[in-house]
């Protein structure tokens, strides 16, 4: 099937349509950058500005940083207040005129990894942890997700984790890459005690540059990086649209 996958991210707004039979992208990923405020008017507005630049009239599956339930936002951690409580799927589906569904940005990060890069075939549980601005995370046991964790907001060091262990608190901090893996390290382990899982996967941006702080970790879980860098957010929305 052919689906526009859009992921809402905190600097950029990037949409391409996706087959989400075998995970390509069909044509040219589009990029715009995400309006000032991040309010609910103006994304939606870029959104359909990507459909547009499609000619697009399909379903359309959207990726957002916060946890999502009948597509209406629940939190906002990293985007306006203005989003929590706003129907956004309505929102999104009355701009474009196309059917829109919203999911979380780290499950559509999930199932793009689950089905198409590094989780593919994985048995047991796996849980995908995206660094970027914040930490989004996504967890499978036998290939299904349990969606909307925050995993990103369990406390360590009474600190929320994303604070400390995010890409963002690397740059912020000018952390080396071995104090960096030390934070990821401790934040790992706290996950590894609580869910037991078979596999992490480290995606966001930061998944190009594994080789700089993986060999640093010491836990016992396997680590490894994201296979679909750039494009699982898009793919992944595109596939949470097929859920609905
Ligand atoms: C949000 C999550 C999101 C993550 C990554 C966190 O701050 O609470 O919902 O998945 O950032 O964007």
């Amino acid at each position: 099937m052919q689906i526009l996958g859009i992921d809402v991210g905190g600097s950029g707004i990037k949409g391409a349509p996706v087959d989400t039979e075998t995970g390509q992208l069909l044509a040219e990923r589009v990029r715009i950058k995400t309006p000032k405020n991040g309010e609910p008017q103006p994304i939606a507005e870029v959104v359909n500005q990507i459909a547009q630049s499609f000619s697009w009239n399909g379903p359309i599956g959207i990726g957002f940083p916060a946890p999502i339930k009948g597509g209406v936002a629940l939190m906002a951690a990293n985007v306006s207040e203005k989003w929590v409580g706003t129907n956004a799927d309505a929102l999104f589906s009355k701009i474009t005129g196309c059917d829109c569904i919203m999911i979380n940005d780290a499950d559509a990060a999930g199932l793009a990894e689950m089905t198409f890069g590094a989780g593919r075939g994985q048995p047991g549980t796996v849980i995908l942890l995206t660094l970027g601005t914040g930490i989004g995370s996504a967890i499978f046991h036998r290939g299904q997700l349990l969606p909307n964790t925050e995993f990103g907001h369990l406390e360590i060091k009474g600190e929320d984790a994303e604070f400390r262990t995010s890409d963002a608190a690397r740059q912020r901090e000018d952390l080396s890459w071995k104090k960096y893996a030390k934070r990821l390290n401790k934040y790992l382990e706290t996950m590894e005690r609580l869910f037991w899982p078979n596999l992490f996967i480290i995606g966001g941006g930061i998944s190009k540059e594994s080789e700089k702080f993986l060999p640093y970790l010491t836990i016992e879980t396997h680590v490894v990086p994201a296979q679909l860098l750039n494009e699982a957010g898009i793919v992944g929305a595109a596939l949470g649209a097929l859920r609905k």
